[in-house]
């Protein structure tokens, strides 16, 4: 269907019009030159604008004959939530030659919030150049606006407009004015667990932008396969979701394909998203360094490949908002040879860049600097207390997971010496395994660290649920023998219990209470984590003494007859490791 004003225009031309919607422009590319050439042939057929409106996924969405400014996108479902880009670019001719975009095309650029507005130049049956225009962070009421140079069509630099795309996501939230309730999208949140776990849910919504409008729990020990409620409750949930105009209905655990598609049609309409989708899309929005982002989109890929239904195509979710988010939103609608393709490219990234970490992390270590890690659960006060102890300026926000990107400050240490203070990815029940598969080597930050606080929120009804999970996540990453130090955070507050487990320290991290206590616990632990030891090792394991070399720090070596004699400091780990090897006799411990 070809859209505007056709009046005039032969049914031959306009079929052949039509033939456009059935091209597919690939991810990296931003309009075909062929493309473009042949809608320049037809603008000069015809002598009139013709606009064409691409979706992320390369997909053409509707042809329209007329200016811009005349376009009726209504079926298009543009993105309600204001503040981010709608997911659609937009590339229009102008009859006459003129390449260059106009008033009238950037303020609609601004008005329908488009990923980009392109003006393609045609005369004389060809495309004279093309010029795009990309949005930009919000300033004096509205927001900036890039403009490229003119470039001819067959040397449009593809890439780098799809990437000034990605960079708009980013900036057009910077200065963005607050949401306001309408255009929020409205959550209809449904559980099987408990009360708690439902308010946390809702905690996350909020966070994701969400407005909550309604909850439903439904006691039941096992999910229904097909729609996770069963069926009457799933047609009660339909009713109250028509009845309150939810957009979007959050499950509170992981759901299957099927149910999700089960869950769509019975919802009519409403979208169907589960905890974990929820949390991707939180991180999605939050990651900012190009590693998270990488791990972000590996995740969220991770999680949909079993998901997908049928041809092996994901539901098309144009729609935009929670759920379609993220670095690899462009990408959002791949199928699944395609996806398993940039999983493995997205590895590959990833991989490259925590080499390069391992290499900074290996110079930190030959510098001997000791490392703190925080972890906690979401909220506890993380970054609020690597601020107070190293005056950086770290985000803290009452919302979940401000923190993604590990954070390194160096904190100096009244009786002298020095650590470095590692600020990790906040910790809930039920994180999606995809999640902490894809942030593994972020999180090994943590796990290299030489004494773990656990931060609690001392201010929270869920304080031992969530010192639990703390635990767990902790032990399913390898880290349950750590050193730690439990820290209750936010003992300004009344009611805060600071005696919940022994040797646990009361802080805030909000007035500094308790800090010098904290600070003589680490120095202590430090202290106590690496020890002075002796092992004699034989020249047949003599590997081994490499390996004291990498994971310890060793004093002296004397090569004797019956092997060599080293002196070295280690921590408890790294004894036990040798004890296995070397047997007991031949590791002890000086210091005792
Ligand atoms: P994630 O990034 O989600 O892992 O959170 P986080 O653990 O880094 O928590 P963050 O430092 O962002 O703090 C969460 C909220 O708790 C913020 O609103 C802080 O102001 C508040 N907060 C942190 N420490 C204290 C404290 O000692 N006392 C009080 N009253 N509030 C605190």
């Amino acid at each position: 269907m070809i859209y505007g004003n056709k009046e005039g225009i032969r049914d031959s031309l306009l079929a052949k019009l039509e033939t456009l919607y059935d091209i597919e422009i690939p991810a990296e590319v931003f309009a075909p030159a062929e493309l473009l050439d042949v809608l320049a042939a037809f603008t000069c057929a015809i002598n009139r604008e013709i606009s064409i409106y691409v979706s992320r996924s390369g997909e053409v969405l509707d042809i329209t004959i007329g200016g811009v400014s005349s376009v009726e996108l209504k079926d298009m479902h543009l993105r309600r939530n204001t503040k981010r880009l709608s997911m659609v670019r937009c590339i229009h001719t102008h009859p006459g030659g003129n390449p260059q975009l106009s008033d009238v095309d950037i303020s609609s650029l601004r008005a329908m919030r488009f990923d980009a507005m392109a003006a393609v130049g045609a005369k004389d049956g060809h495309a004279t150049g093309i010029q795009a225009a990309f949005l930009g962070e919000y300033v004096g009421g509205m927001n900036r606006v890039h403009l490229t140079e003119v470039a001819p069509v067959y040397k449009l630099p593809q890439r780098a407009w799809m990437d000034a795309i990605e960079r708009a996501d980013g900036e057009v939230l910077i200065g963005a004015p607050n949401t306001t309730k309408e255009d929020q999208e409205r959550a209809f949140l449904v559980g099987l667990d408990s009360d708690e776990s439902l308010l946390e849910l809702a905690r996350l919504a909020e966070t994701a932008g969400a407005q909550v409008i309604g909850t439903m729990l439904q006691r039941k020990t096992r999910p229904d396969t097909a729609t996770y409620i069963g069926s009457g409750k799933a047609d009660e949930l339909s009713l109250a979701c028509q009845a309150r105009e939810a957009d979007v209905v959050i499950f509170d655990d992981e759901l299957s394909g099927v149910q999700t598609r089960n869950l769509e049609e019975i919802l009519h309409g409403a979208k169907v998203i589960d905890r974990t989708t929820l949390i991707l899309d939180i991180f999605a929005q939050r990651a900012q360094s190009r590693e998270g982002r990488l791990q972000v989109e590996l995740a969220q890929m991770a999680y949909q490949l079993p998901r997908l239904l049928g041809h092996g195509v994901a539901m098309s979710r144009l729609g935009g908002g929670i759920g379609t988010r993220g670095p690899g939103e462009t990408r959002l609608e791949m199928d699944r040879r395609r996806i398993r393709r940039r999983m493995s490219d997205l590895r590959r990234e990833i991989d490259d860049l925590s080499g390069q970490r391992n290499l900074r992390r290996a110079k930190r270590e030959k510098n001997k600097v000791p490392v703190v890690a925080l972890v906690g659960y979401t909220n506890a006060g993380k970054s609020t207390l690597l601020n107070t102890f190293s005056g950086a300026d770290v985000l803290a926000e009452d919302k979940l997971f401000a923190t993604l990107d590990p954070v390194v400050r160096t904190v100096k240490m009244p009786a002298g010496g020095e650590f470095l203070l590692v600020d990790t990815v906040g910790f809930i029940s039920k994180l999606p395994h995809a999640l902490v598969d894809a942030f593994h080597s972020t999180l090994e930050e943590a796990l290299l660290a030489d004494v773990l606080l656990v931060i609690s929120d001392g201010a929270s009804g869920e304080m031992i649920h969530q010192h639990d999970v703390v635990l767990e996540v902790l032990a399913s990453l390898g880290a349950a023998d750590k050193p730690k130090i439990d820290v209750i955070n936010k003992a300004d507050l009344p009611d805060v219990n600071a005696n919940k487990w022994p040797g646990a320290i009361a802080v805030s991290a909000k007035t500094g209470k308790g800090l010098d206590e904290l600070l003589e616990a680490i120095r202590l632990k430090l202290r106590g984590a690496a020890r002075l030891m002796r092992a004699l090792i034989p020249y047949a394991q003599g590997g081994l003494l490499a390996k004291l070399h990498e994971d310890g720090q060793v004093l002296s070596e004397e090569y004797t007859g019956e092997g060599i004699e080293v002196k070295a400091l280690a921590d408890e780990q790294l004894f036990g490791r040798l004890t296995v090897q070397l047997g007991e006799q031949a590791v002890s411990w000086q210091d005792d």
